[in-house]
């Protein structure tokens, strides 16, 4: 079995035999590693058939999931993710925005205006455009289940990470009026906001804010009042139950997945 799960071995996450999402079509971006990578196997796991996209494949093709090259970044790279998906399924009923991300700086006014662009292209504007290019198919179906991924740290912005941190605010607001205006044509929109997850880009992350920033990062001791770091598959279970018809009744909602780490609104 690869990182990306082997059809064959679908397992039955949800009682004997069920698989949940069988007959489902999902696209997920980012799903080569870290939380994307936990999405697409799970989505695997509960019977779905799934297409992913990163700008590069990992050595192994992708095993059990459909893979796709495409920056999510641009307009073009939009275009040629849903040009796959409509080629390969038709259309999709689940879309997890997982691709994200954004290196940290000194402090605010060392973020150039290209790298302010760069965040809100990779966190905000990539869903705002594949969305728009692939709702109007689940509207004419009357039904579709959207996750953005967003992060905890929306809840208490630091200055090293603001073109994220705010890309991904941005996100959560366009994600509600996405939510509210979709609601009538039965597509579900919701936000998952993950704390401090151990993935590649996370760890790669930290290290270079530990070297700007020693003192504000401190020890890699976890944070969380729940005693440990997450780990992918604890965003991916949130995924998967939002986009899963036992949240058939959730729309708007933003499920912070954090240990407790973060202080509420
Ligand atoms: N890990 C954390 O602690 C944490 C915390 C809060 C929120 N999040 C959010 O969770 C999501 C996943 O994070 P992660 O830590 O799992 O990231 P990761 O380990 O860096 O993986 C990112 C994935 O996205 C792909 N990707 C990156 N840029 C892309 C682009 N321009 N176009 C297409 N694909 C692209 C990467 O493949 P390529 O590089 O080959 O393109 C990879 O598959 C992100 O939205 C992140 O902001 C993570």
């Amino acid at each position: 079995m690869t990182e990306f799960g082997n059809r064959s071995g679908k397992g039955e996450s949800v009682g004997k035999g069920v698989r949940e999402l069988a007959g489902k079509r999902a696209l997920v971006t980012g799903g080569t590693r870290g939380i994307g990578a936990a999405v697409v196997r799970q989505l695997l796991d509960a019977g779905a058939d799934v297409l992913t996209t990163a700008r590069s494949a990992t050595s192994a093709a992708p095993e059990g999931a459909d893979f796709v090259a495409a920056d999510v970044r641009t307009r073009a790279g939009a275009e040629a993710v849903a040009a796959a998906v409509r080629e390969r399924f038709g259309g999709v009923d689940i879309l997890v925005h997982n691709a994200g991300g954004a290196a940290p700086h000194a402090g605010t006014s060392a973020i150039s205006d290209e790298e302010w662009q760069d965040a809100l292209d990779l966190n905000f504007l990539a869903s705002v455009r594949l969305d728009s290019l692939l709702v109007p198919g689940m509207r004419e179906r009357r039904s579709g289940a959207i996750v953005h991924v967003s992060t905890a740290a929306v809840l208490t912005p630091v200055a090293p990470f603001l073109h994220y941190v705010a890309a991904k605010a941005a996100l959560e607001s366009y994600s509600k009026g996405l939510a509210l205006e979709q609601a009538p044509f039965g597509i579900r929109v919701n936000t998952v906001s993950p704390g401090k997850v151990a993935t590649p880009g996370g760890e790669a992350t930290r290290e270079q804010w530990a070297r700007l920033a020693p003192a504000a990062v401190g020890d890699d001791a976890p944070t969380a009042p729940l005693g440990r770091d997450g780990r992918p598959d604890d965003i991916a279970n949130a995924v998967l139950f939002l986009v899963s018809d036992r949240a058939g009744w959730l729309t708007e909602s933003n499920l912070v997945v954090d240990g407790g780490e973060f202080p509420r609104r």
